[in-house]
């Protein structure tokens, strides 16, 4: 069985987070890393919804418990409307194959010692009811439905490019009928020739199976061109959420202008001189993150306030939300403060 929904509640989101928290002992197991402190969102069906952030803030982390690699410390993950928890145990790994991961190196998900027709039947296999002959029927079509020849199925994984790797590992998840995706830096390690193939190929698997992706990388532009949504990370908490295109060229949150400005590409005009922030230093430890806003050592609108109150989060223009006391859907209200830095 899978969590599909019914025809019912086809609105019914794919994913729903709320009040997430994981936290891991810090390496001496002294302290604790507070790598996901308190986020909530809902990933709608056939949607793809961002996620950016500099590199710890836990976009990784978040990803990896939206599959069931990580169990939340604290907080909810619904997917279709039941949390992995409440399927019966021997039930749940087959629910779990409709919610899959893709990670960016191509190479560690294929098993070097397998044929590519061994690993895109194992799935199958291990979930059992499915005859041989279906099962090498299943292969062929998800390895066509990838680009890759279907005689290819007899290779290795060294036998492929990387580019050939990722389709395979796309097709491995086909017959599971995924109804979510997490693309954690899926086209990171492809040469830039292959990424817009490979975007295209999970932008056609969304249309045709409307699959929900959570997607995730380092590069804005990327993600701004495949996401209907972006969630803005800092620190284990989101700092804005929106429609992409509203959060890449109007953002609320100055994290995201920041962000933005450290982006190699050329700015949209209304962006490049009243709203250019520079990023300084570091992020700061999610052992122990600032009090009140966590971007505040690093803000240059910071004010007294800001290390005293957590930003509430607030609905600024529609569908899009930003948790900073001074944004207005207009840009900052308050003026900078630079003496306010920690
Ligand atoms: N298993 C773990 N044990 C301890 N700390 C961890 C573990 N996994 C992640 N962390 C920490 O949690 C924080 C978030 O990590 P995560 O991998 O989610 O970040 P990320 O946003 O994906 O970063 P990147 O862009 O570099 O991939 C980091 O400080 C990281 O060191
Ligand atoms: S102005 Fe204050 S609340 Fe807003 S992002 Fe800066 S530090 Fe955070
Ligand atoms: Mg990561």
């Amino acid at each position: 069985m899978t969590l599909a929904p019914s025809s019912a509640d086809l609105q019914q989101p794919v994913v729903r987070v709320q009040g997430l928290r994981i936290l891991f002992p810090s390496l001496d197991g002294s302290d604790t890393v507070k790598a996901v402190d308190g986020v909530d969102f809902e990933i709608r069906p056939a949607e793809t919804f961002g996620i950016i952030g500099e590199s710890g803030s836990g976009k990784s982390t978040i990803g990896r418990a939206l599959v069931g690699l990580l169990d939340a410390t604290e907080g909810v993950v619904e997917l279709d409307g039941r949390t992995l928890n409440s399927v019966p145990r021997r039930e749940r790994r087959t629910a779990r194959q409709a919610y899959q991961i893709v990670f960016q190196d191509p190479h560690a998900a294929l098993n070097p010692r397998m044929t590519l027709m061994e690993s895109l039947t194992e799935p199958l296999r291990i979930r059992g009811g499915v005859s041989e002959d279906e099962m090498r029927r299943k292969a062929q079509d998800s390895m066509e439905r990838v680009g890759l020849r279907a005689e290819m199925l007899g290779r290795y994984p060294h036998e492929l490019s990387g580019g050939q790797k990722q389709r395979a590992n796309i097709a491995r998840l086909l017959p599971l009928n995924p109804r979510l995706i997490v693309c954690d830096e899926v086209v990171a390690a492809l040469d830039v020739s292959i990424r817009g193939e490979v975007l295209n190929l999970f932008a056609d698997l969304q249309r045709d199976f409307g699959i929900a992706y959570a997607f995730i990388a380092h590069d804005i532009a990327v993600v701004a061109q495949v996401s209907d949504r972006i969630a803005v990370t800092y620190l284990g908490r989101f700092m804005e959420v929106g429609p992409a295109e509203a959060v890449t060229e109007r953002p609320l949150h100055p994290y995201t202008t920041a962000l933005l400005s450290a982006e190699p590409r050329p700015l949209p005009a209304h962006l490049r001189e009243a709203r250019r922030i520079d990023l300084k230093g570091e992020i700061p430890s999610p052992v122990d993150p600032p009090s009140g806003c966590r971007f505040r050592t690093r803000c240059p609108w910071a004010q007294a306030r800001c290390a005293a109150e957590v930003p509430e989060w607030r609905e600024l223009r529609p569908d899009h939300y930003v948790a900073c006391h001074f944004a207005t859907p207009h840009g900052i209200e308050a003026p900078p403060a630079a003496g306010e830095h920690d």
